[in-house]
């Protein structure tokens, strides 16, 4: 990795493109050269490198036309170059080398400044995740160690405050109750049967607990929506809050996601809590393979959500407490069995692409406010079969954007006629065989064929469909 040798490198490199006058890079290269020979100056106790750093550092202003005198540090210059190696960000040579100049420089800082010690920590185990991403080989080192020195910087911030936590740098998932979603079941298409059936399953049971106890029905646990993408499982969602009347908590499952230790549960904890603070709500987990995917399959670091989100729903006693938890996912296959059994999300609904009907209901209602010229919308309908909910909104604005462009040009306005929708449609490829090809492979690979029954039955539907086509 970094040492002197890169060390002397970016400091000749440097001088080349000084007198070749790339002065950006030429102090870019300084301050690279400056913050390894602080670190090397810590690691070999030897001053000498001291000296260096700050020849390096006095090039990368002069280059500028800055003047600096006095000598510096090793911490004070070590900040100074990290400081100004951040304006460089994007361009990072030597990441591994900038990020161990800055634990370093927070370790020096503890005593003195813990405050900007923890901050700098923070920053550190920040580019270290980032690091993680970029390299899967070294993913387990890289987050060992940022979730060290992130667990310090949480020690350093506990010990600045009695009682609370500053939280302030540490990354919260934003749990807040959405107000703004005015969806209703009217501006979903179609799906007739399947809106009875959530309102049978789903809304009344959450209205009225007890008439549904009364029946002896099982009322606990939560529903998991599975079926292709852009199908309309979120458009459910946030239309049966509504219908609820109830706080609605729309969580992007991988936004409660964290690599550091503990957050994960932290977070999810901190959502229940909300959620009962502000009942009747509903929780609804969006993406939720991000979340509740199979821990056999997932790494060790990322298996304690799917068992925090088991404690927090054994703990729900559906009797006092009147918080549905709702799920979607386009992977039903990869989320874990322990999250599918009884009490949890042991209810499962399929949402399936829309039929005619709803095809049709679709296209009214997003062009019924829009000028349009003799629409035949039965053979929209026709020419739309297998297509999902969004290809056919993705269609119905190609189709809008073709006179609206000419319009712009021409300063005349037309109306969307057929043809502009013969265009859109021809150029719009639906992924939903794919997704069926792919569901059907999965959950025959994992004998999941009982739990999710209407998926395989609508799979082999739609492969029949397409060996006769
Ligand atoms: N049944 C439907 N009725 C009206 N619009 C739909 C329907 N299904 C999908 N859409 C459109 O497609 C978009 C994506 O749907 P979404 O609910 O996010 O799908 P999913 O959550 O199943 O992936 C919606 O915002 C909406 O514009
Ligand atoms: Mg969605």
């Amino acid at each position: 990795m970094c040492d002197k040798k890169d060390a002397r490198r970016h400091m000749e490199l440097a001088k080349l493109q000084e007198t070749q006058g790339d002065l950006h890079n030429a102090r870019k290269n300084y301050l690279e050269a400056a913050s390894i020979f602080v670190l090397e100056a810590e690691v070999n106790r030897d001053d000498a490198f001291l000296k260096d750093a700050n020849d390096c550092y006095r090039r990368s202003k002069a280059v500028l036309g800055e003047s600096v005198h006095q000598e510096l540090g090793k911490t004070e210059l070590a900040k100074r170059t990290i400081v100004e190696l951040e304006e460089f960000e994007g361009d990072n040579m030597c990441g591994e080398h900038r990020i161990t100049t800055m634990i370093e420089l927070a370790k020096r800082q503890e005593k003195n400044d813990p405050k900007e010690a923890a901050n700098n920590y923070l920053k550190a185990a920040d580019m270290l995740l980032k690091e993680s991403y970029n390299d899967k080989k070294r993913e387990e080192e890289y987050l060992s160690v940022a979730n060290k020195i992130y667990t310090r910087a949480k020690e350093l911030k506990a010990l600045q405050t009695e009682g609370g936590i500053d939280e302030a740098g540490f990354k919260q998932a934003d749990v807040v109750a959405k107000k703004d979603n005015k969806i209703t079941f009217a501006d979903i298409g179609g799906l007739q049967e399947l809106k009875e059936e959530i309102r049978f399953k789903i809304i009344e049971p959450f209205k009225d607990p007890d008439l549904f106890r009364h029946y002896g029905k099982n009322i606990g646990g939560g529903i998991l929506m599975y079926g292709p993408p852009g199908c309309g499982k979120s458009l459910i969602a946030m239309a049966t809050a509504n219908e609820a009347h109830a706080t609605f908590f729309h969580v992007k499952s991988s936004d409660l996601k964290s690599k550091f230790v503990g957050e994960t549960e932290k977070n999810i904890a901190e959502l229940f809590k909300k959620a009962r603070e502000k009942q009747p709500s509903i929780i609804f987990f969006d993406e939720f393979e991000a979340l509740g995917g199979d821990r056999s399959e997932s790494h060790s670091h990322e298996r304690s959500a799917v068992a925090q989100l088991l404690t927090e729903m054994d703990g729900m006693d559906s009797k006092e407490q009147q918080i549905l938890l709702l799920a979607a996912t386009n992977e039903p296959w990869s989320i874990d069995p322990a999250l599918r059994r009884e009490g949890r999300f042991g209810r499962t609904l399929f949402i399936p692409q829309p039929d005619a009907e709803a095809r049709k209901h679709i296209f009214s209602l997003i062009m019924s406010r829009r000028p349009t010229k003799e629409i035949d919308y039965a053979k929209l309908t026709e020419a739309t079969d297998g297509f999902t909910g969004a290809d056919i909104k993705a269609a119905c604005e190609m189709a809008t954007d073709i006179p609206l462009r000419e319009s712009l040009k021409t300063k005349k306005r037309r109306k969307i006629t057929m043809d502009d929708f013969n265009l859109a449609i021809s150029g719009t490829r639906s992924i939903l065989t794919q997704w069926y090809a792919k569901a059907q492979e999965q959950v025959k690979k994992k004998k999941l064929e009982g739990s999710f029954a209407e998926l395989v039955t609508a799979a082999s539907q739609m492969v029949k469909i397409e060996m006769i086509a």
